[in-house]
């Protein structure tokens, strides 16, 4: 055969094979899509009655999953990818797809079928306990079955495989290729800023002082009483002038807001009203709808394999974070929305002026409740938890001690103690879930937040004036051209670095709340 031809045919084979696996792989996102639909079904649409059957249909298919991933065929067309990948015969894009596909496949083959079964009957039994354990404020309730979720996630962390920590390797599924000791380094500067800022926040001799006019920024003013109907014709208008696409994605109501996608087109976030509390739906829209504007800015054309998937969990709530509080609580884009409020709510609003409504909005208070907690406090309640949940993984504290350390690092950091367990170790679904390794990504979140901020304010001068005047497409377009477009081309680590020339740190974040809050609480240096 002349070698043209021979070379033609080793080509071809080799688009092949890559064609072959990108089919299958297809295959797994179209059922991924389909659960994460079941998913958004049950959350918005279900009647009671059909939550068990649901739950039977949910395992099927998840099931059916799990089994075509670790299936025989797709192993060995993966093994052949990656050679392909090895030898240098794929493109960096193609490269990353067999990286990653890689990646998910080793973590998956390695957990034994038993154990997955095991965790997800306990950790269904463990809700219900949870449940009722926070209702009636007992600990011990829900002791031994946190207990027993602990040591599965141990043995899961054994299965797996780590260098340094145990911890690493549940961190791993949320996070990918972050290590606890980096978490904890970044999160000790950061605890050493906050806990000092909070306490001169509250103790400032400014603020207790009669100034010129000036009062103490109170959160109470925002009350009054708001119509759900009026509340989501406003919080669609603020979803739509930020860019979420109404063509490609849904909002409607659930118990819990989040995010969801079935594919970039069509993205699907949840709200939930209080009527004596707008901001409570509002600033969750905006958030979920910074979820949403991600999903939404994937390409396409990559559905069906990692390139059209986000990095992590930490830089999804980046995108959330960015819009709900560098944008959404920030004195320009309400500039332009104020008028429209007072439009809208002639009561409270009429009567309050657009800087006391500002310094309201982000009024600092330590709080009990991780949920409930504001910019300069919402990160003390994650780092208690990372450095608590941590310590179990590795073994250093028991389950059982955990309401008397919570309650220590409550005092500590955030100069509060809960009364209850519900208001303290109970109040969070994450551990009785088995989600061990979830909470530090929603700290990492928010320092990615104003780390890029600080990166796109530099490339776009006027950048906020633009807001006050309701233009958010040229911010929206920067985070679709730096991070939405790559979907997992590039690690966490890697994107951060490429965007903002240095690796996570601390500093942007309290940088950002030392200027922004010496402001609101007009603190002496
Ligand atoms: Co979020």
């Amino acid at each position: 055969m002349p070698q043209v031809k021979v070379i033609a045919k080793i080509r071809r084979r080799r688009i092949d094979i890559y064609n072959e696996f990108t089919t299958l792989l297809l295959e797994l996102y179209q059922l991924k899509s389909v659960l994460a639909l079941l998913d958004w079904d049950t959350q918005v649409n279900m009647p009671e009655k059909g939550a068990q059957r649901r739950g039977e249909t949910v395992a099927y298919l998840a099931g059916l999953l799990h089994n075509k991933f670790i299936s025989r065929e797709f192993g060995k067309l993966l093994k052949s990818v990656k050679k392909l990948s090895q030898e240098g015969k794929l493109d960096e894009k193609q490269s990353a797809v067999a990286r990653e596909v890689s990646r998910e496949f080793a973590r998956e083959k390695k957990l034994p079928e038993k154990h997955v079964r095991e965790l997800a009957q306990l950790t269904s039994e463990a809700h219900q306990v949870w449940v009722r354990a926070r209702r009636e404020n007992k600990f011990r309730f829900f002791l031994p079955y946190l207990e027993r979720i602990i040591d599965l996630k141990r043995r899961e962390a054994e299965c797996v495989g780590y260098r340094q920590s145990p911890y690493d390797a549940l961190l791993d599924t949320y996070e990918p290729g972050a290590k606890a000791a980096e978490i904890d380094k970044i999160f000790t500067d950061l605890k050493e800023f906050l806990v000092p800022f909070l306490k001169k926040i509250q103790s400032d001799p400014l603020r207790e002082a009669s100034q010129i006019g000036l009062k103490k920024p109170k959160i109470r003013i925002l009350r009054g009483n708001f119509p759900i109907d009026k509340q989501q014709e406003l919080g669609r208008m603020v979803a739509e002038a930020l860019g979420f696409d109404f063509t490609a994605g849904r909002i409607d109501q659930a118990v819990h807001p989040f995010a969801t996608n079935f594919h970039p087109e069509d993205v699907r976030i949840t709200t939930r009203f209080d009527t004596r509390d707008l901001f409570y739906s509002l600033m969750s829209t905006i958030h979920e709808v910074g979820h949403a504007l991600y999903e939404q800015g994937l390409p396409v054309e990559n559905f069906g394999t990692p390139l059209a998937e986000s990095i992590s969990l930490g830089i999804h709530e980046s995108q959330s974070r960015v819009w709900e509080n560098q944008v959404g609580r920030s004195l320009p884009f309400w500039k332009y929305f104020y008028p429209t409020l007072r439009r809208k709510f002639p009561q409270p609003f009429g009567k309050i002026k657009l800087e006391d409504f500002h310094r309201a909005l982000n009024s600092v208070r330590p709080s009990l409740i991780r949920t409930e907690a504001d910019e300069v406090t919402y990160n003390l309640h994650i780092i208690l938890r990372f450095e608590l949940e941590k310590a179990l993984i590795e073994g250093e504290i028991t389950p059982a001690e955990l309401p008397k350390l919570w309650k220590k690092k409550m005092k500590d950091y955030l100069g509060i103690v809960p009364k209850t367990d519900r208001e303290g170790v109970l109040q969070d679904i994450h551990w009785s879930a088995g989600l061990f390794g979830y909470f530090p990504t929603y700290t990492l979140g928010n320092l990615y937040s104003a780390q890029f901020y600080a990166a796109a304010k530099l490339s776009n001068p006027g950048l906020e004036s633009q807001f006050s005047r309701g233009k958010f497409a040229k911010f929206r377009n920067w985070l679709k051209l730096n991070i939405h477009i790559h979907g997992k081309f590039y690690s966490a680590d890697q994107l951060c670095k490429k965007i903002t020339g240095k690796p996570l740190s601390a500093k942007y974040f309290t940088d950002y709340l030392a200027s922004k809050y010496s402001q609101i609480y007009k603190l002496s240096d």
